[in-house]
């Protein structure tokens, strides 16, 4: 083994783990670099040590290499340019090493639909039917059968997207209460009527224009308020998985009579204040209400002889409370690694 020779490879270990990509292969594999320079030097090798020289410089070449291929150096240089995939799902690109995640994900169902089943599970136990609602739908079902005659003021509180033809993108699932009444009457009444629903406004931590409700009716004779707030409360808790203590505050629906606010303490801090609860230690959870006469009527149901209620729950509100999401927007954003948590 000649001087040199010796000395490059004392010293191939350092340079690979202190040279950046493009020092180590300029050091070792440019035109004046080290490897060509041994290789020229081969002729000058006396025949007896040629094979073994050549093995050496071999090696130095594999190792070099390996190590360029490997990408272990610590790359401080920025004419590197690495090539991207810009058509890669969204982090493929960050970092070599990284296995592509896309191709070892398994289909999962979204945290909403997760929310949706377990919440329907609860109401299918306690007896009550399901009906999905209209992603699209008329001003009847939206308005009219719900008490909101036209040109009345309260339509405003439910602005959405109109189609040219007149057809609405329903902002609430109460769209689906005069159907349900038809198609499950007459009384006993028990469903609950999960939907993707609408709305035209800007979107802040809270709000969204795209979100998810469930309405939930029930109707037989002599239903009070007393069985409401009874059959709300358990299905809460069964959901939060928690002994919760409720409020009533008025409200405003056209198609409720009287409107109700149900309020529910905070489950993460038993009332104490928390961010959940914007330190207030209650959460105003959902509209709720005994169902307007007219609506029953419209609904082909005697409001003299039977009486209900109903209530209409945000979905993206209840999966943020429950996972403990801070900004509903996530939930839509389709962030591969936000929805993996779930
Ligand atoms: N539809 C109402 C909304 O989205 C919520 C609601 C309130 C539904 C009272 C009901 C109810 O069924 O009785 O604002």
């Amino acid at each position: 083994m000649t001087h040199s020779l010796e000395n490059i490879i004392k010293n191939l270990d350092k340079d690979i783990n202190s040279l950046s990509v493009s020092e180590l292969r300029k050091k070792y594999l440019s035109k004046n670099g080290i490897l060509p320079s041994l290789f020229t030097d081969i002729k000058n090798i006396p025949s007896s040590e040629r094979k073994e020289y050549g093995q050496e410089v071999n090696s130095i070449k594999q190792r070099v290499e390996n190590a360029l291929s490997n990408n272990t150096q610590r790359d401080t240089d920025t004419s590197v340019v690495e090539k991207i995939d810009p058509t890669a799902p969204f982090d493929l690109n960050t970092s070599q090493q990284k296995k592509p995640r896309i191709l070892d994900m398994k289909g999962s169902s979204h945290v909403l639909m997760q929310e949706i089943g377990s919440i329907l599970e609860i109401f299918q136990k306690m007896g009550f039917d399901i009906l999905e609602s209209r992603q699209i739908d008329d001003d009847f079902h939206m308005f009219e059968s719900l008490n909101f005659p036209k040109g009345h003021p309260a339509r405003d509180m439910y602005d959405t997207f109109w189609t040219d033809d007149g057809l609405v993108l329903p902002a609430h699932t109460s769209t689906m209460q005069n159907r349900a009444l038809r198609k499950f009457g007459p009384p006993p009444i028990r469903v609950v009527l999960p939907g993707r629903c609408f709305r035209h406004e800007a979107t802040d931590a809270s709000h969204e224009h795209t979100f998810y409700q469930i309405e939930g009716i029930y109707v037989d004779r002599d239903i009070s308020v007393a069985n409401m707030l009874a059959t709300i409360k358990e299905y809460l808790q069964e959901y939060l998985g928690k002994e919760l203590d409720i409020k009533m505050q008025p409200a405003f629906f056209p198609f409720t009579e009287p409107d109700i606010e149900f309020i529910i303490s905070c489950p993460f801090c038993d009332k104490k204040g928390c961010s959940t609860c914007g330190y207030i230690g209650w959460i105003e959870l959902m509209g709720c209400g005994m169902i307007h006469p007219n609506v029953l009527t419209s609904g082909g149901i005697d409001p003299k002889k039977y009486t209900g209620f109903a209530w209409g729950v945000g979905i993206d509100r209840l999966t943020a409370i429950r996972r403990g999401i801070g900004d509903i927007r996530k939930l839509r954003e389709g962030d591969i690694k936000f929805l993996n948590q779930f």
